[in-house]
């Protein structure tokens, strides 16, 4: 057991999914999972290990955000021994040809977080995507036909922003999209030695003020599962 995680040291798969939302992890182990089962229900903060295509796999929620997030990476890392973090999640498109439903995978994020600035003090880090999950991924949707955008994203610390064009700066480098963790995952794998990826379906747009609806959701967020289940 750890303190956000009342899982025992075994429960846990090499290989966790790591969607923010707790009821996204239930949705995922209960219909991509052979014989899932609940190892945690803390601060209802659902996580499940099963079987996919006879490897196993688990799936842990992480709450919104660089510092929730970064509470299960660790305790994952440090206290379950994972060695293959993916998140899987949502993304606002901060580019006109990023269209909603496309699928993003972060090769590395740029962030509004303090994370870095406190550790580097003056010094930029740039969180990176782990090569060998960020190369499986592209040859497993190139493969199947599953259109992708690869580049750099923003974890943002806020998600309502006070000023409504300030994305208009992280566009005009080339950002293609904007979400909350994946700076602190690369961040905190590249620390310990394991693997991390981020895969992103975008659900809203910056640009023209789109939102999906939750059907629509639910179809591309299977591009992007399909991705992380096939890439470990
Ligand atoms: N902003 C931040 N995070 C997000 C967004 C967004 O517009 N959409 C999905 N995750």
């Amino acid at each position: 057991m750890s303190i956000h995680i009342g899982a025992k040291k075994d429960e846990i798969a090499d290989t966790v999914l790591l969607p923010g939302d707790p009821l996204r992890a239930k949705w995922i182990a209960e219909t991509y999972f052979d014989s899932p089962k609940l190892y945690n229900e803390v601060r209802g903060m659902l996580g499940y290990t099963g079987y996919y295509k006879g490897k196993r796999i688990s799936v842990q929620g992480t709450g919104m955000g660089v510092p929730s997030s970064l509470i299960y990476f660790h305790e994952l890392i440090n206290d379950y021994n994972v060695k293959n973090l993916i998140r899987v999640g949502t993304a606002g498109s901060y580019q006109r040809d990023v269209k909603l439903r496309d699928t993003v995978i972060a090769m590395s994020a740029s962030t509004t977080s303090g994370i870095n600035n406190t550790r580097f003090i003056n010094k930029d880090y740039s969180p990176t995507a782990s090569f060998d999950l960020f190369q499986k991924a592209i040859l497993y949707a190139n493969k199947n036909d599953i259109n992708i955008k690869a580049g750099n994203v923003l974890s943002s610390d806020q998600f309502y922003e006070d000023d409504p064009d300030a994305y208009k700066l992280w566009a005009k480098y080339g950002v293609l999209a904007v979400e909350m963790e994946a700076a602190g995952l690369y961040t905190i794998a590249a620390k310990y030695n394991v693997n991390a990826l981020a895969i992103l379906s975008i659900s809203d747009s910056l640009v023209t003020g789109e939102v999906t609806s939750s059907s629509d959701r639910e179809s591309s967020f299977k591009d992007m599962i399909e991705i992380a289940l096939n890439i470990v």
